[in-house]
């Protein structure tokens, strides 16, 4: 499946039947969990596949998700790490939105979990893994139809006619109740932080409908910290509050989802991460953290 079509569809589920999944599809997911880990160079990450659903919510519910409201779901899978260096959360949570993909198109459900404090409750789980960090999590199973909400989308040509503020249509054309996303010129900036960028730029790049779907990306309570500098022949991701693990996991998910969506459009390229440096705009912190060059 394209990054686009999984873009379009994909959504947080809340919500699951509680059936379990077949053996044969958790060794799937698992096989192919496998492979993403192998693909990881750069830092060790391992993902960690809880099979028993019901159990892991009686330990966690209270102390795992928004404040400690605990996301029911047959099973979940957590994604352990070395450390939580900025480099090995944005690994992790990159690899972690590639599983993410292969699971929806397995026809599952998934939603991001916060377990930031989950870890200490998990200990018997933990007990033969060579990592111990565990930040995240993602519930799994089949989700219940009613948890599904619809986007609808305006495709990028059709709103370059609105005359006044070419981005409100596209901020407005989402009728999901999943959160509302900014609009592109609020996160899309031109040569310099902060600097406006035109959609008839943005479209001569072919990179309008780029970011006008990879403000879809789920984002730890929907904060969407992700910015992009153009410049030249590199497009550089930044992120609002750098010095959170939530950011950082939330750049990750948008680096993947966004080399996918720039792959698919033909264009190629490839991110690699810039060194830490924060640095303020109107009172906010931010840091650069990784250049796709194209
Ligand atoms: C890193 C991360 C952590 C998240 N943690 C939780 C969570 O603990 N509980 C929850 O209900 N949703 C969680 N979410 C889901 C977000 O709330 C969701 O992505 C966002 O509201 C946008 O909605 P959507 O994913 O349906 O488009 C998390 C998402 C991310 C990326």
């Amino acid at each position: 499946m394209l990054i686009r079509e999984f873009l379009e569809k994909r959504y947080s589920a809340r919500e699951y039947e509680q059936k379990q999944l077949s053996e044969s599809t958790i060794k799937t997911i698992v096989d192919y969990a496998h492979e993403i880990e192998a693909s990881i160079k750069s830092v060790k990450v391992k993902f960690i596949f809880l099979k028993d659903g019901a159990e892991i919510f009686e330990k966690l519910n209270g102390y795992a998700g928004y404040a400690g409201v605990m996301i029911k779901s047959p099973h979940y899978i957590g994604i352990l790490t070395e450390d939580e260096n900025y480099r090995t959360q944005i690994a992790a949570s990159y690899a972690m939105q590639s599983l993410i993909k292969k699971l929806f198109e397995m026809g599952l459900g998934t939603c991001w979990i916060d377990f930031s404090k989950a870890g200490e409750r998990l200990q018997d789980e933990l007990a033969g893994s060579e990592l111990k960090n565990i930040n995240y999590a993602v519930s799994v199973g089949y989700p219940k139809k009613e948890s599904r909400f619809k986007f609808v989308y305006v495709p990028s040509t059709s709103y370059s006619s609105v005359s006044n503020n070419p981005y409100r249509q596209i901020s407005e054309s989402k009728s999901d109740k999943s959160g509302e996303r900014l609009p592109i010129d609020q996160f899309v900036f031109k040569d310099e932080f902060g600097k406006h960028i035109s959609l008839d730029e943005l479209e001569q790049r072919g990179l309008a409908d780029v970011f006008s779907r990879v403000r879809n990306a789920p984002s730890a309570r929907n904060l969407q910290p992700w910015r992009f500098v153009l410049q030249n022949e590199r497009i550089i991701i930044a992120v609002k509050n750098p010095s959170s693990k939530e950011s950082m996991t939330d750049a990750g998910i948008m680096m993947y989802l966004f080399e996918g969506m720039v792959h698919d459009s033909g264009i190629r390229g490839e991110w690699s991460l810039l060194p830490f440096e924060e640095f303020e705009y109107q009172n906010d912190k931010y840091a650069y953290v990784g250049e796709f060059r194209v």
